[in-house]
């Protein structure tokens, strides 16, 4: 991971978040490169969930909503972890994590803070800093982050970052449903940032307090029979390997236990992904059924059934909720891309393997020598129309093959000393290193159907 990290840094992917300052504890800033497969990797997701799913529209809502929302959707009350100190060191820990370490048999997260104290008592748990045995109580410890909106600062300003979007959707289900006049079954997605005061980030981008989150809620008749959790866990199996190409043995499906459910599902499976820490969560898909609808019906006294075009009944829609979160999901594939090649006689590179439509430049154009840079230059902004180029044209070209590797891109074309009799231009993939020779008047049909 610390060589993904330097790579992905000297790259231009991934910084330090306010690294001049001596940075800012688990927040990154996404580079030049990052940012182009961030928004790659956005677009992938819409386009499958959203604008080629003929089911679902998107949306787009506020961060910081009404703290009703909030209220109602058992956050202010609910969404918190809990914190023990080591009465020694005064070192912080999670309870649960704390539990987890020592035994990964126990699912900690089905205990009651109750037991949690007892268990860390009984088993003589150590504090990992110092290894003394004596913490305090357990603390629940909020982890939405708070602030004011206006000009006074007391309880009546209060308002919240959100930590999650799917909460948008659901107070928008009745504004999208009518002015769409959408029919059951439907969904709506939406990409955004959400915030947790997390107590224990870290991992790079695995788990971070400010974060974007792609979810999609989808609304059905209770009375359908289709099997809507079945259908979505295997769209979110077909995007995962046709549309980013992960890789089938880097990733599983866990079916959690009816004990581990959240409090407002029925049933959930995530989608575990190999990271290099060992497996962890990438992707949740869960059962809601009309908890949220219904409770924001209760806290709102608005009317947010559904009238049943066929039945003429009021009803609530069930959901199911595929969520994942982008930096997550980044990190398995700049993980899974970053290769290091031993190319033989004491020559290796390091390349990105991404998959073309994630790939910062699809192409890179380069003229072997100076005397080519015009009609380099020429061919680079032909093919700026319709696809995304970079140009290189300093250093010896083994040098600058190396570069691109290293930053994923597919395709370089070199203008050489042929071009201008030949007509044509040499193409190098990057994963095979194969070269061919290309007529220009062919170049961008040859292009288009790589891509
Ligand atoms: N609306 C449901 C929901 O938010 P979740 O399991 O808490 O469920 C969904 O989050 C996904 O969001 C996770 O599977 C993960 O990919 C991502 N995610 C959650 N917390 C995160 C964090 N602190 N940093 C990065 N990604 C996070």
């Amino acid at each position: 991971m610390e060589k993904l990290i330097a790579h992905l840094k000297s790259q231009g992917f991934i910084f330090q978040g306010s690294e001049i300052y001596g940075g800012l504890a688990n927040s990154w800033d996404y580079g030049p490169l990052g940012v182009e497969v961030k928004n790659k990797l956005k677009q992938a997701w819409w386009n499958h969930f959203v604008r080629k799913n003929t089911y679902n529209i998107g949306l787009d809502s506020s961060i910081i909503l009404n703290s009703s929302v909030w209220k109602a959707s058992g956050h202010i009350d609910g969404f918190n972890d809990p914190l023990i100190d080591c009465k020694k060191c005064n070192s912080r820990w999670r309870a649960d994590k704390l539990i987890e370490e020592f035994n990964s048999e126990i699912n900690a997260g089905v205990m009651t803070e109750k037991q949690m104290e007892e268990f860390i008592k009984e088993q003589n748990i150590k504090c990992p800093k110092c290894q003394a045995c004596d913490f305090t109580q357990i603390r629940k410890f909020a982890l939405m982050f708070k602030t004011n909106q206006g000009v006074l600062e007391d309880e009546s300003s209060s308002v919240y970052l959100r930590p999650e979007t799917a909460q948008g959707i659901f107070i928008n289900f009745k504004n999208a449903q009518r002015s769409l006049r959408k029919k059951l079954p439907f969904g709506i997605g939406q990409i955004g940032k959400s915030f947790r005061n997390e107590i224990t980030p870290g991992n790079f981008i695995f788990r971070t307090r400010e974060f974007e989150q792609m979810e999609l809620e989808f609304f059905f008749n209770p009375s359908d029979e289709k099997d809507w959790f079945s259908y979505w866990l295997n769209e979110v199996e077909i995007f995962l390997q046709d549309k980013v190409k992960i890789s089938k043995e880097n990733y599983r499906v866990r079916n959690h236990e009816k004990d581990e459910l959240a409090h407002y599902s029925t049933a959930t499976s995530d989608i575990e992904f190999k990271f290099p820490f060992g497996w962890g969560e990438l992707w949740g898909v869960a059962h809601r059924g009309s908890f949220d609808l219904n409770a924001h019906q209760e806290a709102s006294k608005q009317d947010l059934t559904y009238l049943d075009p066929t039945t003429n009944q009021k009803i609530l829609p069930h959901v199911i909720e595929p969520s994942v979160g982008v930096e997550r999901m980044m990190l398995a594939i700049l993980w899974q891309a970053y290769h290091e090649e031993d190319l033989g006689e004491g020559n290796s590179r390091v390349v990105m393997k991404l998959p073309y439509n994630l790939a910062p430049y699809q192409i890179a154009v380069m003229p072997l020598q100076k005397q080519q840079n015009d009609q380099a230059q020429a061919l680079y902004n032909q093919l700026l129309n319709n696809f995304d180029v970079t140009y290189d044209e300093t250093g010896n070209v083994g040098k600058r093959y190396r570069r691109q590797d290293a930053i994923g891109t597919p395709f370089v074309i070199t203008v050489d000393f042929d071009t201008p009799e030949t007509n044509s231009v040499t193409v190098r993939e990057r994963d095979s290193m194969e070269q061919v020779r290309i007529d220009l008047n062919e170049l961008e049909t040859y292009l288009k159907l790589k891509f």
